[in-house]
């Protein structure tokens, strides 16, 4: 049996929506998808402004529904299950997707289903040409959370360790502010990053020792800080620097615990997901360790590694497929903000 599956994200500063088909076992595949960034809109405060945020997605999550119709040469009457992020995400941004996607379903008449953000992350790998297999360790890496997972298959997780205070998106993005980079910082943070010296500064790598998988990167951005103030007028000179030290603290503390994880767990394989999961630095430092130990890392395709609608019809399908979910008509759009 083959099921259409309409998928909408709207938990931050992008507005997502995509089709996924899936058809009896095979890994399903994406169909079209479509993104608007409300990065643009967001820069002039320095960091996402919720209101703004939810106003947005309303203007943007019809039009968008209609490109990736269009795309793909099919109409709303062969959506099987329209899925939308239940959360977690900013209240009101999350209820513009559970309510066009509730009204979606309730005038079709079919079902909906809330997928967790984290878990559309997580199987965004299934996305790629080349996916991944069961089971592996998970390192997700977004603006809000930073964990280390075992992966058995879809629904069954297991927490490895996780933050035990900011996010390491958090940390690229309160550095970046720091260094005056704007926002997003950490896209901003790494490219600055190429142009410095990672060795420049000693930051510390917090918990990096510390025996079990958390992760704490709080101090961090404190240690950034007082740098920062130390330089003082000479900062602007050494922010490249500056910058490419704090990266580099960043990927070395998650690089040395995913290899931990590795090795605790006995697992061969390693996905990466999340926004930063994108950084360079970090891609190109954990293939290389794991090259040296003969496991294999999968990571999304870059442009699928940020918030988007792909990922969230994509987990829906893995969990109809797996009968770890059943989409609903009950149409109750309760929205998780946390
Ligand atoms: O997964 P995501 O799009 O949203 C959340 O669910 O949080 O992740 C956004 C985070 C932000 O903190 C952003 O600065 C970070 O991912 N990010 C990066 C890069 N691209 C995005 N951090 C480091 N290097 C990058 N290239
Ligand atoms: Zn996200």
């Amino acid at each position: 049996m083959s099921l259409l599956i309409l998928g909408i994200e709207s938990s931050c500063d992008e507005t997502g929506v995509a089709l996924v088909e899936s058809s009896g076992d095979a890994v399903p595949r994406l169909v079209a998808h479509a993104l608007h960034s409300q990065i643009e809109m967001h820069q002039a405060y320095g960091g996402v402004v919720p209101e703004l945020a939810s106003r947005d997605h309303i203007r943007r999550v019809l039009p968008l529904t209609e490109a990736v119709l269009t795309e793909s040469g099919r109409s709303l009457r062969d959506v099987d299950v329209v899925a939308f992020t239940r959360g977690p995400g900013l209240a009101g941004a999350l209820l513009v997707g559970a309510g066009v996607a509730c009204a979606l379903g309730a005038s079709l008449g079919k079902p909906v289903l809330g997928v967790h953000h984290l878990e559309g992350h997580l199987l965004s790998p299934f996305l790629s040409a080349d996916p991944p297999e069961f089971p592996f360790v998970a390192l997700l890496v977004s603006g809000g959370h930073t964990q280390l997972m075992r992966v058995d298959s879809v629904g069954h997780y297991e927490l490895l360790g996780e933050t035990i205070d900011d996010a390491a998106g958090e940390a690229f993005d309160k550095s970046a502010k720091l260094l005056g980079l704007g926002y997003p910082g950490g896209p901003a943070l790494s490219r600055l990053a190429q142009q410095g010296d990672p060795a420049a500064f000693k930051l510390p790598r917090p918990l990096l020792h510390s025996g079990d998988l958390d992760f704490s990167f709080a101090g961090l951005k404190t240690a950034v800080l007082t740098q920062a103030k130390k330089l003082g007028e000479h900062l602007e000179e050494r922010k490249a620097d500056l910058a490419a030290s704090t990266q580099a603290a960043i990927v070395e503390v998650l690089v040395k615990k995913t290899l931990k994880a590795l090795q605790e767990t006995g697992l061969r394989r390693v996905v990466v997901a999340g926004g930063v999961g994108a950084n360079r630095l970090l891609r190109e430092q954990l293939d290389a360790a794991c090259a040296r130990q003969h496991v294999r890392v999968h990571y999304p395709e870059l442009h699928l590694c940020t918030d988007n609608g792909a990922m969230i019809a994509m987990a829906a399908a893995m969990r109809l497929q797996a009968g770890r979910q059943q989409a609903s008509t009950e149409y109750a759009f309760d929205v998780k903000p946390r």
